[in-house]
């Protein structure tokens, strides 16, 4: 990581490259009588080192994209390809292996093995594909995190934004081709979230990492350089460099905060107040 675009042995380089490519992606859930389409035909292309927030009302289908995107979850129809690879073809054992290696994730619940230290618990990821950790690169990236001072505890002695911060070094670690995010600052207060919203911001810059985040809060999509807007399964709208006022109103008209008299942009519920 050293301000350049990270490499990926796999992909063509070049400016507007699209990591992540849906193309028509259907989701449907249920039986023939109740079926919902969670996903209703999205096409989207995200750039390399883009940061991108994903918004939309309570069961728009926020989820359902992320886990699509990312081979969690397979679409109905239409194509995912992940950094030039068509998802579709592959059997469970290739998807674990290219979500091993070319995606990180960040969760709001954190996820760390509470019994590993913070070195342990970054460079897992890198042990579970059989590299070995590179000294130097773990101490980039716990510093970057700033953590250095915190190497040898433990998550439970550690405060939830710095808990947030060793999932966010054990995302990068690998350098992967696109960190997804679901809520990752659903979990903390407004000034601890803003912290790693920060140094998701940063990674972007310094590392020429792709995120893609799914939020809540205006006040987290307003650090991403597009904001996506899901409603019904499908993408109404997006800002670009979207303030967190523009944000709020927009979700406002699309009835993400229930039935309320619509409330002023600036008004909208922030942070841990939002609904989930
Ligand atoms: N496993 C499933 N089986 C059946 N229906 C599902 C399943 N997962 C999601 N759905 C439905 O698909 C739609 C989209 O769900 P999704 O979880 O993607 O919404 P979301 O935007 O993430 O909502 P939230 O903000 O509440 O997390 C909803 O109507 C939901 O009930
Ligand atoms: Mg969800």
């Amino acid at each position: 990581m050293n301000g350049t675009p990270s490499p990926h042995a796999h992909a063509p380089q070049g400016a507007g490259y699209e990591v992540v490519k849906l193309d028509s992606v259907r989701k449907v859930y249920g039986g023939s009588k109740n079926q919902v389409a969670a996903l209703d035909g999205v096409t989207i292309g995200l750039p390399r080192g883009s940061f991108t927030a994903v918004m939309g009302p309570s069961g728009s289908g926020k989820s359902t994209f992320l886990h699509c995107a990312a081979g969690l979850d397979r679409p109905t129809s239409g194509t995912v390809l992940l950094d030039g690879v068509d998802l579709s073809p592959l059997g469970e054992k290739e998807l674990t292996k290219l979500r091993r290696e070319r995606i990180g994730f960040i969760f709001q619940a954190f996820n760390l093995l509470p019994a590993l230290n913070v070195v342990e618990n970054v460079t897992l990821p890198l042990r579970l594909a059989g590299r070995r950790p590179k000294r130097a690169e773990v101490d980039e990236v716990i510093e970057r995190v700033g953590l250095s001072a915190r190497r040898g505890n433990r998550p439970g002695e550690l405060s939830g934004g710095q808990q947030q911060r060793v999932a966010i070094a054990r995302a990068l670690i690998t350098k992967p081709a696109v960190i997804f995010g679901d809520e990752p600052t659903g979990a903390l207060d407004t000034y601890t979230a803003r912290e790693v919203l920060t140094l998701l911001r940063e990674a972007v810059q310094w590392a020429g990492q792709t995120i893609v985040m799914v939020t809540h809060d205006p006040m987290a999509a307003a650090h991403a350089d597009r904001v996506l807007f899901l409603a019904d399964g499908r993408i109404v709208s997006a800002l670009d460099r979207p303030t967190a006022d523009q944000v709020a109103e927009r979700m406002t008209h699309l009835g993400a905060w229930g039935n309320e008299p619509a409330a002023a942009p600036g008004a909208a519920p922030h942070g841990r107040g939002a609904r989930r």
